[in-house]
């Protein structure tokens, strides 16, 4: 049994979310191997893990069974080229439960170009872009994955992208800046809302004098 394994047998996984300040920047620092070597306080909390729990130990301790193996593939394949990637994940909390997270990463090299350190940073993602884009595609592929195996699960999300005309990165860019335009329409629209109703109050305060 490796050790992905054994760290995902000791954690019963609950349907349920970690509650958690969504304001805030989950932070962590690896070695190039992704082995962790630093979590930053509000890591600590969310996860449920102490420091001395994390540090020395593989980053796939908060790994969730949800999430499909061909998403980390893309994603090292890309950390390896030196290459920043925003990954929507779907992370493990010692207590079971979930939270989902969108990854954002800085690269450290050496003097001779080889990569030392991996920083990464991740941040709350919007409950809808979760529900109706996310998980069902996450679905399927962890679908396809146990049927047969990673290799189809990539020709799939390769398929799946092509047809958006996307890259993975691109697309899921697309669903939060979709999901943050409908979002301030509809504050633009409660505003004026209320300032029509601002005025129609005025309308009247003003037609009976008062
Ligand atoms: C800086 C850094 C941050 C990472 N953050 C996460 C994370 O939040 N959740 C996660 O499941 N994997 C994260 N990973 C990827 C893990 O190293 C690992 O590939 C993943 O959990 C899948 O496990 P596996 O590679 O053993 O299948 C991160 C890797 C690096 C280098």
């Amino acid at each position: 049994m490796n050790q992905e394994n054994q760290l995902q047998n000791k954690i019963a996984v609950i349907d349920k979310e970690v509650t958690w300040d969504k304001t805030q920047v989950i932070m962590s620092k690896t070695n190039a191997f992704g082995i962790i070597e630093y979590a930053n306080e509000v890591f600590v909390d969310v996860s449920g893990y102490e420091d001395y729990e994390l540090m020395g130990q593989p980053h796939n301790i908060i790994r969730h069974p949800d999430m499909p193996k061909v998403i980390f593939k893309v994603l090292w394949e890309n950390l390896k080229q030196g290459r920043n990637f925003h990954a929507i994940v779907k992370n493990l909390a010692k207590s079971g439960r979930y939270y989902w997270v969108i990854t954002d990463f800085e690269i450290a090299k050496d003097e001779n170009g080889a990569i030392v350190n991996y920083f990464g940073r991740r941040q709350s993602v919007p409950q809808e872009v979760v529900s109706l884009h996310i998980e069902p595609l996450y679905k399927k592929l962890l679908q396809i994955e146990a049927a047969s195996g990673v290799e189809f699960s990539e020709k799939y999300l390769i398929g799946f992208l092509e047809e958006k005309k996307r890259s993975y990165v691109e697309y899921i860019k697309e669903l939060i800046f979709e999901h943050e335009k409908a979002q301030l329409k509809f504050a633009q629209y409660e505003e004026q809302a209320d300032d029509e109703e601002e005025e129609e109050r005025g309308f009247f305060r003003r037609l009976f004098n008062r």
